[in-house]
């Protein structure tokens, strides 16, 4: 082993301070080795038949499912989410894996009429090429799988640089795509405790010919520039600030458990969580007494506790970032009717928060925390206009039974993910993305592979 192969980082838990793992530190050389690596498998791979490729992911499904209370235990220990809710997680993740082991026989070409009794027009699709993978330590199993599976699907290899937080759910999915079978270097794990050294590698070598990213607006146009030199094929899954619109006529009981399953998933540290609630007035009290009342019943404690509902964040500046906007908010005037303060460690006190307005932290940013505020509404008009007032477009909710409505208000919001009467939309078979500042790009169902393919055209004559 090599000086440079042998520096770690310490991998600590969220929830108990503790060392849980060291991890490989690796930087420029080991990225520069990992890129040729992968261009190399790349000229194997791509040539293999869809119908191997498919085998072998079916193959890595089934051993997702085997493995899956091991690797929602990883879940838990590395980033703190409940167990209970990581088993969901590796679930999720895995039948992203199912789906593209189905889809990838499906990858279907086209013959387009020709105007010219001798010619004929060809359409194909061929893998990309090497792909770039970076991924947010709030979903550690789900989020690689819904980029590595239609990458390797389509015949792309991949380099997945996973969170600095959460490596270990990512070498553990390695390890079991080696155990499927999958060709050595089709899928690689770099792991890093400062991303920018192996970043700039990828992102300079032009034979990378696609990068993936889910994480921060910020970050994501840092990428986008740096892909432009190489052109490299870009998809970017970004920020969010989700709306939950509660109209009058919903059922009540139904909307608090719904904002529930929306707000407080994975503690509020998912890029689709509802960030701001409005309700329309004549509901509002009644709404508020009883999402008041369901939150103050969740249950926070050890994430690899089964019954636990509400982990710690996932580190120091997570907590920083939550606990400031709730200061602001309480600072400015909003009243908490239930928690408003941190717990102990990196644990936060899920929130309501009333009285909330427009000048607000948390009305302005993603709070990435159980913090749920809530403003009132008159009109339709009203509730719509506030909703698209931000930067980002990721996902927007709405509750409703007045079906003329759900569909003028769907039509009007300006977001990639609409949930009608549904706080979890999410689903390997569907589209996932945003528009606006939440990026470009879709994750999920056929969409999701036609980002790794290119069209190619073949024009021939025949005489
Ligand atoms: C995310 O936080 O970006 C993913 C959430 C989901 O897949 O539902």
């Amino acid at each position: 082993m090599t000086a440079i192969q042998s520096l770690t980082f310490d991998l600590r838990s969220p929830s108990t301070g503790l060392v849980i793992a060291q991890v490989s530190d690796q930087g420029v050389q080991e990225a520069q080795d990992a890129a040729e690596r992968s261009v190399t498998a790349f000229q194997t791979w791509r040539r293999t038949t869809a119908y191997f490729r498919a085998g072998l992911l079916r193959k890595f499904f089934d051993l997702m499912l085997r493995d899956e209370a091991e690797i929602a235990r990883l879940i838990a220990t590395e980033m703190g989410k409940p167990v209970s809710e990581a088993l969901g997680e590796v679930r999720y993740a895995a039948a992203f894996i199912e789906w593209y082991a189905e889809e990838a026989k499906r990858v279907f070409g086209s013959v387009v009429p020709s105007q010219h009794a001798g010619k004929r027009l060809l359409v194909t699709h061929e893998p990309v090429g090497p792909v770039y993978a970076v991924t947010p330590w709030n979903f550690p199993a789900a989020m690689a799988t819904r980029k590595l599976a239609p990458a390797l699907a389509a015949g792309c290899t991949v380099i997945l640089k996973p969170a600095e937080q959460s490596p270990l759910t990512a070498l553990k999915m390695r390890d079991l795509w080696t155990e499927a079978g999958g060709p050595a270097d089709t899928f690689q794990v770099i792991t890093a405790s400062d991303p920018i050294g192996v970043t700039q590698v990828m992102m300079a070598d032009a034979r990378i010919r696609k990068v993936t990213f889910t994480g921060s607006t910020e970050v994501g146009r840092l990428l986008a520039a740096q892909a432009a030199p190489t052109l490299k094929r870009v998809s970017l899954e970004l920020g969010g600030h989700a709306p939950y619109l509660i109209f009058e006529d919903a059922d009540i009981g139904q909307a608090v458990a719904d904002v529930i399953a929306c707000k407080f998933r994975n503690a509020g540290q998912t890029c689709v969580c509802t960030n701001r609630i409005y309700v329309q007035r004549a509901v509002a009290e009644e709404f508020t007494a009883r999402l008041t009342a369901a939150v103050q019943a969740l249950k926070v404690g050890d994430p690899l506790d089964a019954s636990t509902q509400i982990g710690p964040l996932v580190d120091a500046q997570g907590l920083e970032k939550v606990q400031r906007h709730v200061t602001d908010a309480l600072e400015r005037g909003a009243q908490a009717t239930t928690g408003g303060a941190a717990g102990e460690g990196l644990y936060f006190t899920p929130t309501v928060l009333t009285g909330v307005t427009p000048d607000m932290l948390v009305m302005q940013e993603e709070t990435f925390g159980p913090v749920a505020p809530l403003l009132v509404f008159d009109t339709e008009e009203e509730a719509v206009q506030a909703a698209n007032d931000t930067e980002y477009g990721l996902a927007a909710y709405l509750w409703t039974r007045d079906l003329d409505r759900a569909f003028r208000v769907s039509e009007q919001l300006e977001y990639g993910i609409i949930g009608l009467n549904d706080p979890v939309p999410s689903t390997a078979q569907a589209p996932f993305g945003g528009v606006k500042q939440s990026g470009y790009g879709r994750e999920g169902g056929p969409w999701g592979l036609q980002e790794y393919l290119n069209t190619k055209y073949l024009s021939m004559t025949v005489r």
